[in-house]
């Protein structure tokens, strides 16, 4: 006999079709819908649910939303489609270690995890970091780390445990088995426009954080040009949500709302980005990519229990580096190794002189992407040598026929469609503009 409740019995009495309606007509689905629902589309033997069905319940979700009672059920429901990993276990010298992880919305330039790790592991704290690759204008952290000769992103949960306990800092993809209805809905989503709903985007990224199994975790939440969300108000709404949602799960959860209006740092590109995150973890590196690594190490050791930690001071000691060495060397990577350069360069210079008043993060991410940098499907490959270096970021002076972006390819005939990205990337005016913070908000759950 089946549970009662089960989706076999539910089938008697729940059709896609009443589903799909009542978001439709902007009801609210009730919890057996959701479980069903998610359940019946995930399932192997599951035919009861079909890809065209799921994209108009997706639809019809981002044109009417959910309440936070049904995001929180949506969510529960992804997690429950697959296996819960569990860290508590984890030990150093006979003594637990704690498990604290961070998760970026997505950005241009953002290369913050690949110092942020390490840099955190380095104060004895675990950092179990699951990632994903670039879709898009966005850069994926896989890819980044791909680009080091013989660096490896599968990693079994044995030796993820065993890198935990030995080095503090793993950095790899997500078995198949971690929330697998997001890995469906996600690609679903991809192609049926629906990917920037709050409910979908806050039930994708936590469903999976909760099911990885750390005990904390801090939101780096993009807001702007560059980012999913383009306003402050979304931004704050998504942050709200996916911190309420960790901490009802049992996860410390707090956020951080951040400027993705310019692209974070110098480059952006798989393998110039590591460079540049070398540059950070040897104690230098551009401003902001520093000023962001240093506030969410602070978050997360602070969540980790360690409120009086310095994450500058192991930046600038060199102790961060060796955590770095050690995590690259473990999934196979020789952190000594030369990283691939581009065969094909070319350049783009300023039309006028004065200040750069804008540089739009959007703009660069489709140029590097259209260099090879991204894929345009899953399952695509990428070249690890391409992107776009900025010589000049906002507030920086240009004179006519300065250098304002490098190009990289190894396939030159793309540089026609990346420069036509870079077309009206950058405003150039004759007052210099008060720079905008790049932290804008922190979101923590209320006492
Ligand atoms: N990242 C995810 O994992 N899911 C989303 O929906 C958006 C960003």
């Amino acid at each position: 006999m089946s549970d009662p409740g089960s989706g076999s019995d539910l089938d008697a009495v729940i059709d896609t079709i009443s589903v799909i309606a009542t978001k439709r007509d902007g009801g609210e689905l009730s919890d057996a819908q959701i479980d069903w629902v998610i359940e019946r589309y995930t399932a192997e033997s599951g035919d009861v649910v079909a890809d065209e069905q799921m994209s108009a319940l997706l639809m019809a979700i981002f044109l009417r939303g959910m309440t936070r009672r049904e995001t929180t059920r949506w969510t529960q429901a992804m997690i429950d489609s697959g296996r819960r990993m569990d860290f508590s276990g984890l030990r150093r010298a006979g003594r637990p270690l704690v498990t604290v992880d961070k998760h970026s919305t997505g950005g241009v330039g953002d290369k913050i995890t690949l110092p942020l790790a390490p840099l955190v592991a380095s104060f004895g704290v675990a950092v179990p970091q699951l990632s994903g690759r670039g879709l898009g204008h966005t850069g994926g952290t896989l890819d980044k780390l791909e680009s080091i000769p013989g660096w490896r992103a599968d990693v079994s949960s044995e030796e993820m445990v065993d890198q935990l306990e030995r080095v503090g800092a793993v950095v790899c993809a997500a078995g198949g088995d971690l929330a697998p209805a997001d890995r469906r809905l996600y690609a679903l989503r991809d192609v049926t426009a629906t990917v920037e709903s709050i409910p979908l985007v806050a039930s994708s990224i936590m469903s999976k954080k909760i099911a990885e199994g750390t005990g904390a975790l801090v939101l780096d939440v993009k807001v702007g040009a560059g980012a999913f969300l383009k306003t402050l108000p979304e931004a704050r709404e998504l942050a709200e949500t996916m911190v309420a949602l960790g901490t009802a799960a049992g996860v410390r959860t707090r956020a951080v709302l951040t400027a993705m209006d310019t692209p974070l740092g110098h480059t952006a590109g798989n393998a110039l980005e590591v460079t540049e995150s070398l540059e950070v973890l040897a104690g230098g590196g551009p401003a902001d990519v520093v000023e962001l690594t240093v506030v969410l190490a602070r978050e997360m050791l602070d969540a980790a229990g360690l409120p009086d930690a310095d994450p500058a001071r192991h930046l600038a000691d060199g102790t961060a580096m060796d955590t770095w060495r050690a995590m690259i060397a473990a999934q196979g990577g020789d952190p000594d190794a030369p990283l691939p350069q581009a065969r094909h360069t070319d350049t783009v210079a300023a039309e006028e002189s004065g200040v750069l008043t804008g540089l739009d993060a959007m703009a660069v991410g489709v140029a590097a992407w259209r260099l090879g940098a991204g894929r345009a499907m899953p399952g695509q490959s990428v070249q690890a040598e391409a992107g776009v270096r900025m010589h000049a970021k906002p507030g920086d002076r240009v004179r006519t026929g300065d250098p304002l972006f490098t190009l990289y390819t190894q396939t030159p005939e793309r540089f026609a469609a990346a420069r036509a990205a870079l077309a009206s990337a950058v405003s150039v005016g004759q007052t210099p503009r008060a720079a905008a913070p790049l932290i804008i908000d922190r979101v923590t759950v209320e006492p």
